[in-house]
């Protein structure tokens, strides 16, 4: 077999662990079969609803090594539970919450040897696609479909790692529409990315767009948005526009934890020239993790934030996390799930 790069050396989500899990709907409920297989490519019908109609969700979550050399998957159930919810608004088959837990339990522990120390960490990408063979069925749901589990060993998801980003304010072009705005789906994905290049063509060293539309800032094409100062963090209030954040609610309950007060509301443009003065930003997400913003570009202006720096309290939150995450720190809110590594 030939040897894999290191994880951290390569562009994130490059690398593939040997072992996959998957289940199939058809006609019916999810079918599991109750062990990992080997990672490979799947069959599907060029006549599969997703291939036509754009039938994906997905989800991404970490393991993370811990101290005593065993893996803990980080907030399992809430993914799995987002997931579950995503299927439904995209009237995808039902997923039930056992099975996908189980599969990311079982893909997890087969890859077990393949889960970086930290700073890296395995990332775990359960997918699940419409696969019934009609392409007439553009007004109707997929009767079937494939969930598959696969994980990638990764290290930092923005090149250069731990650096103050460069985002631009996108105030006229939505990401995504607003009923799939909290659904998960690969096409909000697709959505945001035309905007993502076109920033990123006019200026190389931008790193994410930043959603504003009609001024109501929400989130980047990959993360959530938040704004801090030594009293409190302040993020985009939940409603169906946007992606409801594993991280983000993370964030959340640990600034919450440490004593910060929170703030969920709308924010405005133009607050971030007030808060550029005396204040930090950063992005929220599975991959990302905590990751600081140095400079907002809009309106033609580059509005430094802080010193342009990566922030005193966005260190800290970041540490915080990644203490909880790595097992250095205890667990007050029960967010890690040991598996069982094979002998
Ligand atoms: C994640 O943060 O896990 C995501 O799914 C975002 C993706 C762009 C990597």
């Amino acid at each position: 077999m030939t040897e894999k790069p290191d994880p951290l050396a390569v562009p994130f989500g490059t690398v593939f662990c040997d072992w996959m899990a998957t289940a199939r709907a058809e006609d019916g409920p999810l079918v599991y079969g109750g062990s990992p297989e080997p990672f490979g490519d799947l069959t599907i019908s060029p006549a599969a609803h997703v291939l036509h109609y754009g039938s994906s969700i997905f989800e991404g979550l970490k393991a993370h090594r811990q101290p005593d050399g065993s893996v803990a998957i980080f907030r399992l159930d809430t993914h799995v539970a987002r997931m579950v919810t995503s299927a439904a608004l995209l009237r995808l088959p039902e997923i039930d919450p056992d099975i996908l837990l189980q599969m990311i339990v079982d893909a997890v522990e087969a890859n077990a040897d393949e889960v970086p120390e930290p700073p890296g960490s395995l990332y775990i990408r359960p997918t699940f696609v419409g696969t019934g063979a009609d392409i007439g069925a553009a007004a109707h749901p997929a009767p079937s479909a494939l969930l598959f589990v696969v994980n990638s060993p990764v290290g930092d998801y923005f090149k250069g790692g731990i650096r103050p980003l460069t985002l631009q304010l996108e105030t006229l072009t939505p990401r995504t529409v607003p009923q799939f705005g909290m659904v998960k789906c690969a096409a909000n994905y697709a959505m945001a990315l035309g905007s993502t290049m076109d920033a990123m063509a006019a200026n190389e060293a931008i790193d994410q767009v930043l959603f504003a539309t009609d001024g109501d800032i929400t989130e980047t094409g990959a993360s959530n948005f938040f704004l801090a100062d030594n009293e409190r963090v302040v993020t985009r209030h939940l409603d169906e526009s946007f992606l409801h954040g594993v991280t983000r609610d993370s964030v959340i309950q640990l600034a919450r934890h440490h004593g910060y007060e929170i703030e969920e509301r709308p924010i405005d443009p133009e607050e971030l020239i007030d808060w550029s003065e005396r204040g930090e930003a950063f992005l929220s997400g599975t991959a990302a993790g905590i990751a600081p913003v140095g400079t907002i570009l809009y309106s033609g202006k580059a509005l430094t934030i802080g010193s342009g720096q990566p922030g005193p309290n966005t260190m800290r939150l970041r540490q915080a996390l990644t203490a909880i995450q790595t097992g250095t720190a205890p667990d007050p809110f029960n967010w890690r799930t040991t598996v069982q590594i094979r002998g």
